[in-house]
């Protein structure tokens, strides 16, 4: 009996020096845990007498019930006065000016590019892509440029041995594709082409978008839909569309297509620099594939025609945003690339 007493002056002596809600829980399983005192006390009960064990027992579960409040109580209010403490020092102070997160905004290029693609893949047109590194094969003979072709002319192409270049035109991808897949085909071929010339409207780098349709019966009609419709969702249902013959080697009939010039006029003294006052602006290439080309990507020509178009990013992203000169895309000002 007098063992509980010195254990329950022990324990008020214990968690008076308690000042955490650790402390708290090292008492409680000091005295009620697993190996606590009290249960110690507990494993005493059955060398007692009947008559000692029943005011023994009594007691030490007295004692326990107090411990229990105890400690219930002291890690409450010290829980409570931790959390106080917290609030206090941790205070945030909402009248601070907040910090700012720089964020980046997608090139004009690329802006324009995924317009482009935007466009094409809600008429139902794939996106294939094709090697930089091209093989003379693709870039030139399977497209019916031979040899003596102007286009080959050092001037314009970056050779990389004697029959690999640095593909001046997104058009050998036509190729690729055709001999790798079957018609009906109908993708468009994005990607960066590379040329010779750099003065103040040519970089040595720029990118085109390819198209090409091939199926049992297309015609010229479609063509023209396609692009059209293109046109008028890129630049507006408003904007005049013009078709022109032309010559490419690889169609036959050739087109080139222009749009409504929209800078005529804002110049002061009345000339357009754009158009040079002609109010047309050339925008793409088109024709109907050639039978020659067709035959050399493992196509029938008996059984299947196509169109074909390509088109300059640059030029068409000039357009869209009014940019007038192309070295802006290229230099990579913060000042004129946060404006998109
Ligand atoms: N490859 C031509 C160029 O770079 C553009 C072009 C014209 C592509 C007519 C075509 C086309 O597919 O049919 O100038």
């Amino acid at each position: 009996m007098a063992s509980l007493q010195e254990l329950k002056q022990q324990f008020l002596a214990d968690i008076g020096r308690c000042s955490t809600a650790a402390d708290v829980e090292a008492a409680r399983v000091k005295y009620l845990g697993r190996k606590g005192l009290l249960t110690e006390q507990m494993k005493l009960i059955g060398t007692l007498s009947p008559d000692e064990r029943k005011a023994f027992g009594r007691d030490l579960n007295e004692l326990k019930n107090f411990i229990g409040d105890e400690i219930a109580s002291k890690g409450t209010s010290l829980k409570g006065q931790e959390l106080k403490k917290k609030l206090a020092t941790e205070s945030i102070d909402v009248t601070l000016p907040g910090s700012f997160t720089p964020y980046g905004s997608e090139h004009p290029i690329s802006q324009t590019l995924n317009e482009i693609i935007d466009i094409f893949t809600r008429m139902g047109f794939g996106v294939e892509e094709g090697p930089e590194v091209e093989l003379d094969h693709y870039n030139f003979e399977a497209l019916n440029i031979p040899k003596d072709h102007p286009a080959r002319d050092m001037q314009d192409t970056f050779y990389i041995s004697d029959d690999s270049v640095l593909r001046t035109h997104t058009s050998p991808v036509q190729i690729r594709v055709m001999e790798k897949k079957k018609p009906p085909l109908r993708f468009i071929a994005p990607g960066k082409v590379y040329r010779h010339d750099a003065d103040v409207s040519h970089t040595p780098m720029f990118h085109q978008v390819e198209g090409l349709m091939v199926d049992t019966d297309i015609s010229f009609s479609h063509l023209k839909g396609v692009l059209e419709e293109f046109l008028h969702r890129m630049f507006g249902p408003d904007v005049p569309v013009r078709f022109r013959p032309s010559f490419f080697p690889f169609t036959e009939p050739s087109a080139e297509v222009d749009i409504g010039c929209k800078f005529c006029g804002s110049s002061v003294d009345g000339a357009c620099r754009v158009c040079k006052d002609t109010e047309w602006i050339e925008i793409l290439g088109a024709g109907m594939v050639n039978p020659r080309v067709f035959e050399m990507a493992g196509v029938d020509p008996e059984k299947y025609s196509g169109f074909a178009f390509g088109m300059g990013v640059e030029r068409i992203a000039m357009l869209k945003y009014s940019i007038d000169d192309l070295r802006l895309f290229f230099e990579n000002d913060l000042r004129f690339l946060r404006q998109f």
